[in-house]
C-alpha cells in the first residue's frame, strides 16, 4: 500500500550494486505512527530480535520474517545443526501466531533434503515465494470481503458503511494489503463509501498507532476509539459489520486474536452485528480443535500495561507510567472467540462458516495432513 504516495511493503530484499541480495529490509513498527524508519536484518539474531521486540509483528508478517530469518542463518552456516538452531530460535519468538510455525515448516521442507551447496539459494527462493503468496492471498481475501461491504452499501443505498476492527490486521501486519483491511482498501478504491472504527487496542495500541496510520496514508476515513466504545456504538446502530484478523483458527473454527477481540464478538452477537474474521489459510491450525484449551496465549512484559508511549506537545517521544508504583499488572496478548460467535471466515477461497466441515471442505489438502 502507499506511504506518502509511494508503494511500500513491510518486508523486502536489499541488494548491492551487482544485484546480489545482501539483507532484508523491514519497517520498524515500534516507531510508528510518529516516525517512519526502516531497519536492515543481516543475521538470524537480527530476525529473532525484530520479531521478539515487535519491530515486525502481525501473524503473516511474522511468518515471512521468520522465513527470511532461515535464509539469513543459512548464509553463514548451511549445516543441519544450524538449520535446526534457526528453526528453534525463530519458533520461540512468539508462541500464539501459527503462521510462524507454518512458515518455518515450509522452509524446513524446502531446504532439509537439499545438498548444502544449494540450501542458501533454495531458502531465499522459498522465503520470497512465502512473501509473494501472502500478497496474493490477501488480495483474494479482499475480493471476497468486498462483496460483503458492497451488499451492505447497496442495502444502505450508498450511505457509508461503518466497519469496526481491532488491533492491526492491516498491511503492516502482512507483507501487503492486510487481511481485515484488504476488503476495506478495495471498497475504498472502488468508490464505496466506507469508514473504519479502529479500536485503540491497549496495551500496545496497534489500532491507534498502526491501523489509523495506514488507513490515513491511504485516505480511508477512520475514527480511533477507546477499546470500550464498540459495544456502545453497536447498540446505537453505528457499526454495520466487524472485521478482525486472527493469529490462529482451529479446526472447529475458534478464533484466537488480539486480547479484547472476544468482547467485541460478544457485543456484536448481542446486537446482531455481523462479526467476520479475515484469515489466510496458513493461519488455520488443523492440529488443534478447542481454541480455549489448546492455544498457548502469549503473556508479555508488565511494562506494556504499566506504561504508555506517545508524542509530547513539543514533539518528543516519551514513555510514562500510568499505574501506581508497585501495582501488579497482567498482560495477556490474545484471547479466543468461540466459533459460535463468528458470522463467517473470509478466506482466500471465499467466505465460509466457522465450522469444522466448512474449513475441511475449503482446505482439504491442509485438513488431511493434520489427521
Ligand atoms: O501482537 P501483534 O501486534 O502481532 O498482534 C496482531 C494481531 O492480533 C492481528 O490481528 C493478527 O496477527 C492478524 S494480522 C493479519
Amino acid at each position: 500500500m502507499k506511504v506518502d504516495g509511494k508503494n511500500t511493503r513491510t518486508i523486502w530484499v536489499e541488494s548491492d550494486g551487482a544485484n546480489n541480495a545482501t539483507c532484508v529490509g523491514v519497517i520498524d513498527q515500534t516507531l510508528l505512527p510518529h516516525r517512519f524508519a526502516t531497519i536492515k536484518l543481516k543475521t538470524l539474531e537480527d530476525a529473532v530480535r525484530a520479531i521478539q521486540s515487535m519491530q515486525v509483528r502481525g501473524a503473516p508478517l511474522i511468518g515471512a520474517a521468520a522465513a527470511y530469518g532461515v535464509w539469513l542463518a543459512l548464509r553463514t552456516d548451511a549445516s543441519d545443526e544450524n538449520l535446526e538452531r534457526a528453526y528453534t530460535a525463530l519458533l520461540a519468538t512468539r508462541p500464539t501466531a501459527i503462521n510462524l510455525q507454518w512458515a518455518l515448516d515450509q522452509m524446513l521442507a524446502a531446504v532439509r533434503n537439499r545438498p548444502r551447496a544449494e540450501r542458501v539459494a533454495t531458502a531465499f527462493k522459498r522465503a520470497g515465494e512465502i512473501a509473494e503468496e501472502d500478497i496474493a492471498i490477501n488480495q483474494a481475501i479482499g475480493r471476497h470481503g468486498l462483496k460483503l461491504i458492497e451488499a451492505i452499501a447497496a442495502r444502505k443505498k450508498g450511505e457509508r458503511v461503518n466497519v469496526l476492527t481491532h488491533c492491526n490486521a492491516g498491511w503492516l501486519a502482512t507483507v501487503d494489503w492486510g487481511t481485515a483491511t484488504a476488503p476495506i482498501y478495495l471498497a475504498h478504491d472502488k468508490g464505496v463509501a466506507v469508514h473504519v472504527f479502529a479500536d485503540e487496542t491497549r496495551p500496545r495500541n496497534q489500532g491507534a498507532s498502526l491501523t489509523a496510520w495506514e488507513l490515513g496514508h491511504h485516505g480511508v476515513p477512520h475514527t480511533v476509539i477507546p477499546d470500550n466504545t464498540g459495544g456502545h456504538l453497536m447498540q446505537h446502530g453505528l457499526v454495520d459489520l466487524v472485521i478482525v484478523g486472527t493469529d490462529r483458527v482451529t479446526a472447529q473454527g475458534d478464533v484466537c486474536n488480539k486480547i479484547g477481540t472476544y468482547l467485541k464478538a460478544l457485543a456484536a452477537h448481542d446486537n446482531r452485528v455481523p462479526f467476520y474474521v479475515a484469515l489466510p489459510s496458513p493461519t488455520i491450525d488443523f492440529s488443534v480443535s478447542d481454541g480455549l484449551s489448546e492455544i498457548p496465549i502469549e503473556q508479555r512484559s508488565p511494562d506494556e500495561v504499566a506504561t504508555v508511549t506517545g508524542k509530547t506537545k513539543d514533539g518528543r517521544i516519551e514513555t510514562v507510567q500510568v499505574v501506581p508504583d508497585g501495582s501488579p499488572v497482567a498482560n495477556y496478548g490474545f484471547d479466543v472467540t468461540p466459533a459460535r460467535l463468528v458470522t463467517g471466515l473470509i478466506t482466500e477461497r471465499g467466505v465460509i462458516a466457522a465450522t469444522r466441515e466448512a474449513l475441511a471442505a475449503a482446505f482439504p489438502e491442509r485438513a488431511k495432513l493434520a489427521i
